[in-house]
This record gives C-alpha cells, sequence and structure tokens, in this order.
C-alpha cells in the first residue's frame, strides 16, 4: 500500500515541480517586464520622461525659430512639453468666477481675436507687475497670429502675480500636493514666463537672447567639463524669502561664507540714473550681477526659489552645469522635465537610514540614480551643501554626467525655443478652452480688442 502510494506519488510530484518551475519562469519573466525593463519609477508613481524624437524630426534653427508649427508638429518635435496642461485637463471642468478690477485678467478669445474683459487699471500696478502682463498677453496674442489653425473661443483668467492665486493661467503651482490649495475646483494651468518675451533687467534680458550667449559659451568649452570653474555660484537678494522656506537665502549665505568651494554674493542694487523710472525695472541694475549666461561657466549653480517660483531657473536649465537646489517646492512649465538625485544618495547617507523629507517626497518622491540624473535636490538647510560640492568634485563623471543630462535634454531638446513656446500657448489655450466653463451672466461683454489696449494698457480704452 505504502509502496504504490510512494510511486503514485512520484509523478505527481514531477508534476508539481515542472508547475512550480514553470511558474517561477512566468513570474522571473514578469518580474523582469514589470520591473527590469520597464523606465525607474519615481516613489510618487510618475515615471520621468525619457524624449525620444521620430528620427524624421530634426530641431534645425529654422524648425526652433518657426513660430507657426502645426499641433501634430509640436507634440513630434517637443514630446513630453505640455505635462502641466495635460495633467490639469485631465483633473476636468472648472468654472470660471468674474475677477473684477481688482483681480487677474480676464480676457476672451473669439475668431482668433484676442479682448480684454478687464484687467487692473495701470496706475495701480508697479512697473514689474505692469511688464509681466504686459508681456504675458503679448505672449498669447503672438501664439494666437502664428497659429496655423484656428483655436478655439474661450473665456480665460490670466494671473501673472509671482505667486498662484486661485484658478487661472499662471506662472507656477506648488509641487507638493498638500500645499496646494484644498479647494478640488482650482487649477493652475502654467504658461511660460514672461522672460520667454522681455526681462528688462540688463543681465537677463530674454531668454531668446540668453539661449544665444548660452550657446555660444557652451561651444567655447567645446565638452571641456574640467576647465569650467570648479565652483557653486550664487548672486540673489538675500531677503527675498518665502514663508515655506522663511531663513533660505541667510541661511545660504552663512553656509558658505569665505568657503574656496562658493562664489555666493548678495546683490548690490544699485538705481541707474535718477527720475521715475528710478526704482524701476528699467533703471535697476547691480554691480556685482553676473550675465544670465556667465554662470554656465561654473561646474555648479545653487539655485533658491524665492516668494514661489524663481524667474532664473528655466536659464539655469540651460546650462551645462549642476544645478544644487533644496527640493524644488513650485513647479513652473518646464520644471517636471528635472530628474533629481538627492544629495543623500550622492554621499551614501540614504544606506544609512537617511530619507528625503515627507515635503519633498510628496513632490518628488525618491528621486532617480546618480547616472539618471540632471539636477541635486541637496538638504534644505544647505547642510550638506559642501560635501555635495566635494563629492561631486571627487566623481567628476557622475558631474558631468549630471550636467550634461540636463543641457541636452532641455536646451538641445529645445524646449526653450520660440517655436517651443509658441506650441505650447497654443496648447495651453486649447486645453483651457476644453475645460473652462463660464456660469450665469456678466460674459456678454466681447471686452476691449488687444490692440486697443495694448496702447492704452487699461481696458477703459
Ligand atoms: C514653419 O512651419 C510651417 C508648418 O510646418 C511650414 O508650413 C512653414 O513653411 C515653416 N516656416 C518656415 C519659415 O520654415
Ligand atoms: C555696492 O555698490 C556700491 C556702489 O557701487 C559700493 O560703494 C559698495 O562698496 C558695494 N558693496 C558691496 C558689498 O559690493
Amino acid at each position: 500500500m505504502g509502496d504504490s502510494s510512494k510511486l503514485k506519488r512520484k509523478p505527481r510530484q514531477r508534476r508539481c515541480l515542472r508547475q512550480l518551475t514553470s511558474l517561477v519562469g512566468i513570474s522571473l519573466a514578469l518580474y523582469c517586464l514589470l520591473f527590469v525593463y520597464s523606465p525607474p519609477q519615481l516613489d510618487n508613481g510618475t515615471t520621468p520622461w525619457f524624449p525620444s524624437r521620430p528620427s524624421s524630426i530634426r530641431l534645425t534653427p529654422e524648425l526652433l525659430n518657426n513660430l507657426s508649427l502645426r499641433e501634430d508638429e509640436c507634440k513630434a518635435a517637443f514630446l513630453g512639453l505640455t505635462k502641466e496642461i495635460d495633467d490639469t485637463v485631465a483633473k476636468g471642468p472648472f468654472t470660471i468666477k468674474k475677477s473684477g478690477h481688482l483681480g487677474p485678467v480676464q480676457g476672451r478669445i473669439k475668431d482668433g481675436q484676442l479682448y480684454i474683459i478687464h484687467a487692473q487699471r495701470r496706475s495701480d500696478l508697479s512697473q514689474d507687475m505692469l511688464n509681466a502682463r504686459t508681456a504675458a498677453l503679448h505672449q498669447l496674442h503672438r501664439a494666437l497670429l502664428t497659429s496655423p489653425s484656428p483655436l478655439p473661443d474661450t473665456i480665460f483668467t490670466l494671473n501673472t502675480k509671482d505667486e498662484p492665486f486661485g484658478t487661472a493661467l499662471q506662472y507656477s503651482r506648488a509641487a507638493d500636493p498638500s500645499m496646494a490649495s484644498k479647494d478640488p475646483s482650482t487649477r493652475s494651468l502654467l504658461i511660460p514666463h514672461f522672460a520667454f518675451w522681455s526681462w528688462p533687467l540688463p543681465f537677463i534680458t530674454s531668454m531668446r537672447h540668453a539661449t544665444t550667449s548660452i550657446t555660444a559659451l557652451e561651444a567655447s568649452y567645446s565638452n571641456q567639463w574640467h576647465s569650467k570653474i570648479p565652483r557653486a555660484v550664487w548672486r540673489g537678494t538675500s531677503w527675498y524669502n518665502s514663508a515655506h522656506s522663511p531663513r533660505l537665502r541667510q541661511n545660504l549665505l552663512a553656509a558658505t561664507r569665505n568657503q574656496p568651494w562658493a562664489d555666493v554674493q548678495t546683490l548690490n542694487w544699485t538705481s541707474r540714473g535718477s527720475g521715475p523710472d528710478g526704482a524701476t525695472a528699467h533703471g535697476k541694475t547691480a554691480t556685482n550681477a553676473l550675465d544670465v549666461s556667465e554662470f554656465c561657466r561654473y561646474k555648479y549653480i545653487i539655485h533658491t526659489e524665492g516668494v514661489a517660483y524663481s524667474g532664473r531657473f528655466p536659464f539655469l536649465q540651460m546650462c551645462k552645469s549642476v544645478v544644487l537646489t533644496p527640493p524644488i517646492l513650485w513647479m513652473m512649465h518646464t520644471t517636471h522635465f528635472v530628474r533629481p538625485v538627492y544629495s543623500g544618495v550622492l554621499l551614501g547617507r540614504d544606506k544609512k537610514g537617511w530619507k528625503p523629507s515627507e515635503r519633498a517626497r510628496r513632490a518628488w518622491g525618491m528621486g532617480v540614480k546618480p547616472e539618471e540624473a540632471n539636477m541635486v535636490f541637496v538638504q534644505g538647510d544647505w547642510s550638506d551643501l559642501g560635501e555635495t560640492v566635494k563629492w561631486l568634485e571627487e566623481h567628476g563623471d557622475v558631474a558631468e554626467g549630471i550636467a550634461r543630462r540636463q543641457r541636452e535634454l532641455v536646451a538641445d531638446g529645445g524646449y526653450h525655443s520660440p517655436a517651443a513656446e509658441a506650441c505650447y500657448w497654443r496648447a495651453a489655450i486649447r486645453g483651457w478652452a476644453s475645460v473652462a466653463r463660464t456660469e450665469g451672466d456678466g460674459w456678454e461683454e466681447l471686452g476691449v480688442p488687444f490692440e486697443a489696449f495694448s496702447l492704452t494698457l487699461d481696458n477703459e480704452a
């Protein structure tokens, strides 16, 4: 009896073993399929972006300066450019509220024409605020005029202040979902910064101008990473902090004082000439400012956000340099191309229990590996800035790789080109129009044609 049952069991065991083997095999294959061959996942489930352009698309200077690319050409040339728009549109429809004469600009697009429904009086705005508003409306207008196909009619709200406010086309949104508006109906649809039109500071000028100078400067190094300045550079205003990181800049000054690896200076603002413009951006300059392209001479660039986003950020993304920043809190329209490695990972502290802050993890997850990164997130109190620079100096290949991936992705990828900007604005208008709704009365008024508004910059033309 015992013998026969043993005999019976044997083939069953063999079958079991075979099944087990194939099960293990299938699981292994599945595992490989899911984990080994998939792009590395950030902890928060967002897949980092690996653009690979169709080989038929060549980013020639003609293409990058062409403001009239078709929607399909835009998508093929600038993969992933509209991620912020797509994510916002995916949240579904929302209702536009009237902003009144103290709120952001509201306008209308009708039959390809731009109208201003209401706007703050120019006398109520500082020169900087007026500049930002004027720039944004012209950027929008340019994208309309150069559109190769009709854009949908819509009514829009445009907030050109530094801080995001309510539902609007605006410059930034909080990277950490828990810092965003608690009202689920609030939407931020990000727009390119006014620097893509013009930033009237002598050391910045505009993205188009800076792109040319940065490209010339980077070419002059002909990939000789070791000949860049091996220090971390920063210029800024020390008091310009945010409520979220109140002592960020003072702490930076303290952490870098008299350090041989740092070239950190607070800007020494002066007013050029006198007269009513003396206090405005037109007349302002700083004696120790660096031209925005000159930052790319340094291997390391320290980035600080201000009250909200920093308008310099898109410029720093153009350099073949390692940007060192506390985890970014404010997303601009191409910040999603950042693939950060945390300094704690570079320094091997993650193996000893170190973790990014809760806020950083909510916004950026666990980051990526050094060999995939294009930026470095340091501790928010700058406590490991010096060690991180030292580590990068000792690991020149890793440092150069991080710098190279940033420039290859953002600059060589043409994401800050005039063509990409026009593509982006049109995608933003299409996206906004597809989910924005108006309710009730008060929207009958067509508004002042932008052509008339642009002469008076008041909508009581
Ligand atoms: C710009 O792109 C459009 C759409 O492809 C094309 O028709 C036009 O000829 C291009 N213009 C220039 C100057 O290359
Ligand atoms: C700031 O600029 C003023 C005027 O050019 C100069 O007198 C002063 O020494 C400068 N201060 C610093 C810290 O560079």
